[in-house]
């Protein structure tokens, strides 16, 4: 079996899988901020595809992962890696061939999503309680690709509360996951903070590279998040929507202030993409979400939430925008 301890032989950075928010154009956005500030991200892993009864085709993928279509990196250059959820042994196996067919450089398993209709069906967060199955899906897969394409796991620490972490682990490195993303809280914590960073922790004596994950909105939580969590190795979720300069602001404390940003927001708003109505109420989205982490955007949030074209929007992100007080 392959070992992809090579790929960590620095921290790495990884952006999170965030369905619905980082999406292709928001990966695309937030993947060349970090390569221009000088900290590119490892790698960013696809929001998750819902794999069930049927072998997913390759339009789907294309679609979720556009990336695949340009060497499965962004422009900036960023591997996405593709994220599967479901627990159908073949139809995961099968789907997740037709992915690495389609140029992808590693496949990753959701087992953290909360969501109802996801957990109804056996799939997410859901399959914590049943070790034995996570290991089922996780050798599937790794059996059916190239042994040179990694597959990798996303947990949470449990689904109701932690009693399972050492069967999971256990099940995960049987499994021969190539390496385990922790996002550290349970099903039932949901997001609220904090995030149990030093549970990451015994994760680490399985033997396999271990990223932490969960509620690093700055440099100070980065650095206690792998104090706690004993890895260097960290991905960052909501945070790095927040502040798109966090990567680089742990790397080397560098920062991008707001007049900075702009020509970003500007990029975002002039994707060519079909849906551009959609465009407008992702990028409200995005500027409700930079509200916590630029006091200028709260400004801007006040004149934009109004707005319904893209023009007008674009008209008030071009007006000079001072800090609100
Ligand atoms: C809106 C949203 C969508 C998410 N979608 C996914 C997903 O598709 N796959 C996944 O593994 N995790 C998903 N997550 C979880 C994140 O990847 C991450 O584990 C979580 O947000 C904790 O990190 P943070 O506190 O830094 O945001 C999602 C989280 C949010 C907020």
């Amino acid at each position: 079996m392959t070992d992809f301890h090579h790929l960590f032989n620095r921290p790495v950075r990884l952006l999170a899988p965030m369905e619905g928010l980082t999406d292709p154009l928001m990966r695309q956005i937030l993947t060349q901020i970090a390569y221009d500030l000088g900290r590119p991200y490892d790698w960013a892993v696809s929001e998750f595809i819902r794999v069930t009864h049927y072998p997913l085709p390759a339009h789907t993928f294309l679609k979720s992962v556009p990336e695949l279509l340009t060497d499965g990196k962004t422009k900036s250059g960023t591997p996405i890696h593709v994220q599967l959820l479901g627990n159908n042994l073949e139809t995961m196996s099968q789907s997740a061939m037709t992915a690495v067919n389609l140029g992808a450089s590693a496949i990753d398993l959701n087992f953290g999503c909360p969501a109802k209709t996801v957990n109804n069906h056996k799939g997410g967060s859901v399959l914590l309680e049943e070790p034995e199955i996570l290991y089922a899906i996780i050798s599937s897969v790794r059996n059916a690709v190239p042994s040179e394409i990694p597959v990798s796991a996303k947990i949470r620490l449990g689904y109701t509360d932690t009693s399972k972490m050492y069967e999971i682990g256990q099940a995960v490195k049987s499994a021969n996951a190539s390496w385990l993303t922790v996002h550290a809280r349970t099903k039932v914590d949901g997001y609220k903070p904090p995030a149990y960073w030093d549970k990451i922790a015994p994760f680490t004596e399985l033997g396999l590279p271990i990223i932490a994950n969960g509620e690093i909105w700055n440099a100070d939580h980065a650095k206690c998040c792998a104090e706690q969590s004993a890895t260097p190795h960290l991905m960052l979720g909501r945070g790095a929507v927040t502040r798109p300069d966090l990567i680089a602001n742990i790397h080397n404390g560098a920062t991008l202030d707001w007049q900075g940003l702009v020509p970003y927001q500007l990029a975002f708003l002039h994707d060519d993409t079909d849906n551009q109505g959609g465009l407008v109420g992702r990028y409200k989205q995005w500027l409700g979400m930079l509200t916590k982490g630029y006091t200028e955007a709260e400004s801007l949030w006040q004149i934009v939430k109004k707005l319904k074209t893209k023009d007008d929007i674009i008209h008030a992100l071009m007006q000079p925008m001072h800090p609100s007080a």
